[in-house]
């Protein structure tokens, strides 16, 4: 088991687990971390190309995932998330992606007994294996017409020109089919992630910083409704004091120990 989570708290996630039989998860960024990808409030200058230093000194997401930085210079930010959409196209799902994919197919797959409620724009989770995935924020995958709305799978290679033009509509450009601060969230997946949150009887927040909302308040959400609450991190974060089981460590060994240790199987 991991080493900065105590073995008595695993244990007791673990028994509540094992009783659970509606299960909903949120994750973040950090779930991502150990395929290589940079959570949000960790990225420096330093872990952009070396081309790309000079136009950001200090990286701040707040900045440019926001449709003033798009309007403003949309050269600037689409090579950016072209650069992202790379990376996450490359990267690979880890141990904690593959526990939860696990944690669905032990439930069965029966309607409603598993929600895999998403910050994270990567598709890693999907890669990993799970299905039933909202995405909170989109997918940094797929890039939308600014004109027509329509999605769009551009093919895995860089793009040659700063924003794309659109498949769609004559003089359009593309842009990310993610959620920028200041946009509403999919109506569908924030319906259905509340509704999850509220039918849940075992809640799990993983790898997110918990201070963007509205998904850090689907935890209350559950709570509220009487679902045991334990939370994931590598450290504590606003909602630690409030859950029932707080596990600190690294995702991708605590999911697959807490598994282990609640089904007895292993949980690669
Ligand atoms: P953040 O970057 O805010 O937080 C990442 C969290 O993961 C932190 O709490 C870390 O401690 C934790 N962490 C890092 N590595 C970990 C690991 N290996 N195992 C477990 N935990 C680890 O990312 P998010 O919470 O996902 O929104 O950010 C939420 C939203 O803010 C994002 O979806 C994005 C962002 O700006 C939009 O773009 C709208």
């Amino acid at each position: 088991m991991p080493e900065s989570s105590g073995q008595s708290e695993l244990t007791a996630a673990a028994g509540a687990l094992a009783r659970a039989r509606r299960v909903a998860v949120l994750t973040g960024a950090g779930v991502s971390a150990e395929s290589g990808l940079r959570t949000f409030r960790g990225a420096t200058a330093a872990d952009l190309p070396a081309d790309m230093q000079a136009l950001w000194k200090e990286f701040d997401p707040m900045r440019l995932a926001t449709p003033e930085a798009f309007d403003a210079d949309p050269a600037m930010v689409t090579r950016w998330y072209d650069w992202r959409r790379l990376g996450c196209l490359a990267a690979e799902p880890n141990p904690g992606h593959r526990a939860l994919a696990t944690l669905e197919g032990r439930l069965g797959g029966a309607s409603g007994s598993f929600h895999l409620l998403t910050q994270n724009v990567d598709r890693l989770h999907q890669k990993a294996g799970s299905r039933n995935v909202v995405e909170l924020h989109g997918s940094i995958i797929e890039w939308r017409c600014v004109r027509t709305g329509r999605a769009f799978l551009p093919p895995p290679e860089p793009f040659e020109s700063f924003p794309p033009p659109s498949p769609h509509a004559a003089g359009a450009v593309l842009r990310p089919n993610v959620v920028w601060f200041g946009e509403a969230l999919p109506e569908a997946a924030l319906a259905a992630a509340y509704a999850a949150a509220e039918s849940c009887d075992l809640f799990m927040s993983v790898g997110t910083s918990s201070v963007v909302y509205p998904a850090a308040g689907f935890l209350d959400v559950a709570s509220a409704n009487g679902a045991v609450t334990i939370e994931v991190n590598r450290e504590p974060t606003p909602i630690s004091e409030r859950v029932d089981h707080c596990l600190l460590g690294r995702s991708g060994e605590v999911l697959p120990a807490l598994l282990r240790a609640a089904f007895d199987a292993d949980a690669r």
